[in-house]
């Protein structure tokens, strides 16, 4: 199964931009994303303070170590998954794994929990510094370029 699923063939991007292109490389995205897709998405897991500094959770349950306990914040649904990968054994910090980004032009919704709209809403600043991906463009025609370049991604392209 694992050898069938790595010979897919990734979708391809629509459109592009270069514009958007320069400024994905020279801004904090690159800290954490790769820019080729067509390399392995990176397999650090982001902290939660850093991916959601909103994050505030209370402790729901106990556990024996290396089990994690399980925590929740209560007012978002960000990071309810949490409460299953804490779950694991591996003892692992609280956080969100990379996503390869490919096929953003038909996706309908963004982020794990499905709560972004838009990629042009998921980095707009209007969101807050608390909400989850707090990693902004305040200038509208800059997140245009990123948007257009976002949608154009594939494994070819880089
Ligand atoms: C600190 C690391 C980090 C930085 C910096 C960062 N990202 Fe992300 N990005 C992530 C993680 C982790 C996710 C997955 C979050 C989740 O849904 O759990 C993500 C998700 C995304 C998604 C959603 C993909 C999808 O399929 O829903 C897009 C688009 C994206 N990032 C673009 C950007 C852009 C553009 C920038 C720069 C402005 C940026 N990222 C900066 C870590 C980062």
């Amino acid at each position: 199964m694992n050898a069938y699923l790595a010979r897919l063939q990734a979708p391809p991007g629509v459109g592009g931009s270069e514009r958007g292109r320069q400024l994905f490389r020279t801004s904090t995205c690159t800290m954490c994303h790769n820019s080729d897709q067509g390399r392995p998405v990176p397999t650090f897991i982001v902290d939660m303070k850093t991916i959601f500094p909103g994050d505030n959770p209370e402790v729901l349950a106990v556990r024996m170590p290396p089990l994690n306990p399980v925590l929740n914040t209560a007012n978002s649904i960000f990071d309810d998954k949490m409460a299953v990968v804490n779950a694991s054994i591996r003892g692992e910090k609280r956080g969100t794994a990379m996503p390869l980004l490919l096929d953003l032009a038909r996706k309908p919704v963004f982020l794990h929990d499905n709560s972004v709209p838009t990629l042009d809403n998921l980095l707009d600043p209007i969101r807050g510094p608390n909400a989850p991906h707090p990693f902004y463009f305040s200038n509208s025609a800059d997140r245009a370029a990123i948007v257009e370049y976002l949608r154009g991604l594939g494994t070819n392209t880089n």
